[in-house]
């Protein structure tokens, strides 16, 4: 009874390869957004298990038979409606690797090479994205789970007692109160519902036009906060928001987070990869003054689903809010290493900075920065297009590689416009060829086009403009 022969092993690895490398090379055949209808795939999958084992090429084979039609290409050039998460080689063979050593990193022991390299990766990190010396990286899965160890830190700092005690019937613990922007990404609203803080325990604070947090606004409601008995206790400053990519003014938010002893959480989860960019240096103006951050490499450095980089200069008070000891789980070496379980929730680890290892290796910091400043000047040229055209219209500004535009034909009012935006939508990403995303901005509805895949190049830009162009105007003539 023993595993998979290594020729079998073999032989239908170098098959699978083989299918990958055919699948980048003819994904354009593809729609970027699977056209089935919910249930569809269900029905082709058998509703018990197989009793006795299978032939493993007939169970690959099935990947075509059964499932190619239900996957959305997040790999398709054409896929630009959420931030792009796309798999490089590199990564995907990093992917491979990771499986096969199948090591868990809970310990330092249970292989010392995780941890170790996961320290060194976060410490290229750190300084790829010009990150000072006292920040401290581990490697989560995503962005919600990394901004959700903020709030926890934020929630340790404040020393109430809630690791021995908890919070809840206790008369002695104020309602606690943290802070971010209309525009934050609920990510942040699960960590507080995860956290006991509760929907009540967040205030969402009004942004500009240009969908910024107002720093006045955010003061104000911090003070009438504390005069009403409230515990503020953190502060989200987004770089990047979810809908239109707008950035939180992060110097005046520090200003305010010191002045009332808040914990400031940067969420850059989508654009904090451009600050490897020279040109882009300045996003990360007053980032040595967060307590916290988190950037994703899998939706904006070409790393396969997933990968969540978190920062903190406070590691102490993460541990201090995670660590347990069991009998079972106690090494020799714990008073000399970093048992990378006592940082977070989980205990068993996923190999992750295997991916980081080869992608930035592979592409160099250079070769990743000009890739990822392609995609910006390619959204610039797209944003131009849409404000040369009379009846389209930019609906925010475009400091990364996300437009945010809509049809706006002249003679038609504020609900035609929406009605004809959601129909152009549907529209399109039911062409097969391109997969687009929408948002509400002051009740407006908007598409969004995002550019940041390592498939993208520029004829792909223009074929979706064309594309949607053309779809404009048969929407049009139909109405
Ligand atoms: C700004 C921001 N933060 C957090 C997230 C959540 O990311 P994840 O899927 O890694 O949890 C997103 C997702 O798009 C995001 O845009």
């Amino acid at each position: 009874m023993s595993d998979m022969p290594s020729d079998e092993f073999r032989k239908n690895g170098y098959k699978l390869v083989d299918w990958i490398a055919d699948y980048f090379t003819n994904i354009e055949k593809y729609p970027p957004l699977s056209q089935v209808k919910p249930g569809d795939i269900l029905k082709k999958i058998p509703k018990i298990p197989p009793t006795k084992g299978e032939d493993i090429e007939n169970v690959l084979a099935d990947v075509d038979k059964i499932l190619m039609d239900g996957i959305t290409h997040w790999n398709h050039p054409g896929f630009m409606a959420y931030f792009n998460s796309t798999s490089s080689g590199p990564g995907i063979l990093a992917e491979l690797l990771t499986a096969a050593l199948g090591v868990n990193g809970m310990l330092w022991k249970t292989s010392p090479a995780f941890t170790e390299l996961e320290r060194s990766m976060m410490n290229w990190f750190r300084q790829m994205v010009g990150l000072p010396i006292n920040y401290w990286g581990i490697i989560y899965d995503t962005a919600s789970t990394s901004s959700m160890h903020a709030i926890a830190s934020a929630r340790e700092q404040i020393d109430l007692g809630f690791r021995e005690k908890g919070m809840a019937g206790r008369g002695d613990v104020p309602k606690l109160r943290l802070y971010c922007s209309e525009q934050a990404h609920n990510s942040i609203d699960k960590g507080a519902l995860t956290l006991g803080i509760g929907l009540d325990g967040i205030k969402k604070i009004p942004v500009n036009e240009k969908f910024e947090i107002i720093p006045r606004k955010l003061d104000e409601a911090i003070k009438l906060d504390v005069e009403k008995g409230y515990k503020p206790f953190c502060v989200i400053a987004t770089v990047g928001t979810t809908s239109t990519t707008s950035i939180d003014p992060v110097e005046a938010i520090a200003d305010i987070a010191e002045k009332y002893g808040l914990w400031l959480h940067i969420d850059s989860a989508y654009a904090g990869v451009t600050a490897m960019i020279p040109e882009m240096k300045w996003i990360t103006k007053a980032w040595d003054r967060a307590d916290s951050l988190v950037i994703n490499p899998h939706k904006w450095m070409f790393t396969p689903m997933d990968l969540s980089v978190y920062f903190t200069r406070k590691p102490d008070i993460l541990k201090r809010a995670f660590s347990l000891s069991a009998e079972y789980l106690k090494t020799n070496q714990d008073s000399e290493v970093e048992n990378l379980m006592d940082y977070g929730i989980q205990l068993g680890r996923r190999f992750r900075s295997l991916k980081l290892w080869l992608i930035i290796r592979y592409f160099g910091v250079e070769g990743l920065a000009e890739r990822i400043k392609n995609h910006i000047v390619l959204a610039n040229e797209f944003k131009n297009w849409i404000e040369a055209e009379k009846d389209f219209k930019l609906m925010a500004p475009v400091p990364f590689s996300t437009v945010c535009f809509r049809y706006n034909p002249e003679n038609k009012n504020e609900a035609e416009l929406n009605q004809l935006n959601e129909k152009l939508l549907e529209n399109i990403n039911a062409s097969g060829k391109l997969f687009l995303s929408h948002t509400k901005l002051n009740g407006k509805f908007v598409i969004r086009l995002t550019i940041g895949s390592i498939r993208h190049e520029r004829r792909h830009i223009e074929e979706a403009w064309e594309l949607i162009q053309n779809m404009a105007k048969e929407l049009e003539t139909l109405s």
